[in-house]
């Protein structure tokens, strides 16, 4: 897939992924907390997340059922409202203190700390009822897929991913991490969310965990989890906030241990381009058609390459 066709299938799965999450995500939630949740998760972002569900839930041939499809959609939300929850806690200033998120004041800066931590805690929840809809509503995701789906994210996001990975961080401010602890920092706080999203993706498909594409497809999404990070380091040492939509520099300004810190900025992109490698080899092996995986091979390269 050229970057030309991920652009144009991109942009028909995020048509519909914003408008369910516009409908979704509830304007009528109590005291000003329904304003606070979708100003922190509607319009804005890449998406990569989203995508990557997608992608990965083309590839196993998920999207030519109605229940795949609805699975795909309402898996593809649900890890974007638990990234988005993990940005507003993230800018919080008990962590990153960060004014600027997606090209606008961070969440708590617009409504005051307490309603961005709610609204954090809220669209966590969000997730989890995202993925398990009462009977007759949508197209009938089978409850074993559902149950699934909420233990991949819920696995994602816990203290063995994401919420660990930020414990690691914020404990690690002005220490020199040697590589394998900071990997294994990156790959919590940030890999693990992406690693579930392709999974997700194959889940979506009733793909049993001991069939001979999941283990290459888990693999190509541990291996860009990492690749992630690690350019979300070089862009925050390269790029202008105006680029970003979050301020630049942050990193070495906290002291925080990156890849940047570690290796600089040559060996910090060479390793991203080793993960790259190594995620396009990992499809090879998937026993998945080229034209199957072709979304994956190219979000791996447009995550690795690049500038926001
Ligand atoms: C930023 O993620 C935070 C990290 C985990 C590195 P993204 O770069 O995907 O942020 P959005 O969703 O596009 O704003
Ligand atoms: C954030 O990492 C990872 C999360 C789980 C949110 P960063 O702190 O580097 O993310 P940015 O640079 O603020 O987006
Ligand atoms: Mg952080
Ligand atoms: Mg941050
Ligand atoms: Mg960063």
């Amino acid at each position: 897939m050229s970057p030309e066709q991920l652009q144009g299938w991109s942009a028909q799965v995020l048509t519909r992924v914003e408008s369910a999450l516009d409908e979704w995500v509830p304007r009528s939630a109590p005291a000003g907390l329904g304003d606070a949740m979708r100003y922190g998760v509607l319009d804005g972002g890449k998406r990569l997340r989203a995508l990557l569900v997608e992608a990965a839930a083309q590839a196993v041939g998920a999207l030519e059922t109605a229940a795949g499809r609805e699975a795909a959609l309402r898996a593809a939300c649900a890890v974007e409202l638990i990234h988005a929850y993990s940005l507003v806690h993230d800018d919080m200033p008990c962590m990153d203190n960060d004014v600027l998120r997606r090209g606008k004041p961070t969440v708590h800066v617009a409504f005051g700390e307490a309603q961005a931590m709610l609204a954090g805690d809220a669209m966590q929840a969000l997730a989890f009822e995202v993925l398990t809809p009462d009977v007759g509503e949508g197209a009938g995701v089978p409850p074993a897929m559902q149950a699934r789906l909420v233990r991949l994210l819920a696995r994602a996001s816990g203290q063995s991913g994401m919420a660990g990975g930020q414990a690691i961080d914020l404990a690690s401010v002005g220490q020199a991490l040697d590589e394998a602890t900071l990997r294994d920092m990156h790959r919590r706080k940030t890999g693990a969310l992406l690693r579930a999203s392709v999974q997700m993706g194959a889940a979506c498909a009733e793909l049993g965990s001991d069939a001979p594409c999941w283990q290459a497809l888990t693999d190509y999404g541990h291996t860009m989890g990492l690749a992630f990070q690690i350019v979300d380091d070089v862009l925050d040492a390269t790029q202008p906030s105006g680029t970003l939509g979050k301020t630049a520099g942050k990193d070495a300004d906290a002291n925080k241990p990156t890849y940047v810190s570690l290796l600089g900025l040559d060996g910090a992109r060479r390793e991203a381009d080793e993960l790259l490698a190594q995620a396009l080899a990992a499809l090879s092996r998937s026993g998945l058609s080229a034209d199957a995986t072709g979304a994956l091979a190219a979000l791996a390269h447009r995550i690795v390459h690049r500038d926001h």
